[in-house]
């Protein structure tokens, strides 16, 4: 297996001023994880945002030779809307409607990675229904409301190559830590008997397929 490398100064120093909801450490772990996964194929992540977390998964695939896909409405979730906790008025666009679209273009070019990323604009949900490509990892960060996050993880994890990884972001164990949806998915995961644990860092957990998915064969 290759070595694993560590984000170049310049990208730490981008992560470091993009907005968003990745934790440095949590970053690299992410980082490190995606180098193991990536081998040449596709990678998707769900809840795009700004690209935070896109800079550290678009890097792994760079230097796997691999291809990012990155989904997102950009319409924010719920959380980000104007009057709730994580609301930031500064992505609001000219029409008045939560947008991040531009701070990821932005942060794409300045990683030099928009030829490695691909972003679709779009629900996650609706693009799993005709989605068809087998998948080196899935990371997914997008809805945090049990609708959301189950329809992430009935609609993608299937595409998980056995080896492949399923990391899923912002897992608490207890309500006073955070919302328990991610959790949920984590353990529906884990207890499919499909996936074992691989790693984790803080609240991202890495998950790594070692049963084929019935869905797929
Ligand atoms: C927690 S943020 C992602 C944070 C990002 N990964 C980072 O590193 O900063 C969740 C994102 O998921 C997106 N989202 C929520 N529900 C979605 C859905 N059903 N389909 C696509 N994107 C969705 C929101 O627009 C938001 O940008």
């Amino acid at each position: 297996m290759s070595s694993i490398a560590s984000l170049s100064e310049d990208l730490v120093d981008l992560v470091d001023r993009v907005k968003g909801f990745m934790p440095e450490a949590e970053g690299i772990a992410l980082h490190a994880a995606a180098q193991s996964y990536f081998t040449g194929g596709v990678g998707v992540e769900i809840g795009s945002y700004c690209g935070k977390s896109s800079v550290y998964l678009g890097d792994a695939a760079r230097l796997r030779e691999s291809t990012l896909v990155t989904i997102d409405h950009h319409r924010g979730s719920e959380e980000h809307q104007a009057g709730w906790e994580y609301h930031d008025p500064s992505l609001v666009g000219a029409d008045g409607r939560f947008d991040t679209v531009g701070e990821l273009r932005h942060t794409l070019a300045e990683a030099e990675l928009e030829d490695v990323v691909v972003p679709i604009i779009g629900r996650s949900a609706r693009i799993a229904t005709w989605w068809n490509t087998e998948l080196d990892l899935v990371f997914i960060d997008g809805g945090h409301t049990e609708e959301a996050a189950r329809a992430d993880y009935e609609g993608w994890a299937r595409w998980v190559r056995v080896g492949g990884g399923l990391i899923t972001h912002d897992v608490f164990l207890t309500e006073d830590e955070g919302g328990q949806a991610p959790h949920r998915i984590f353990r529906a995961a884990l207890d499919s008997g499909e996936f074992a644990e691989a790693a984790e860092a803080g609240s991202l957990r890495v998950l790594e397929r070692i049963k084929p998915s019935p869905s797929n064969g």
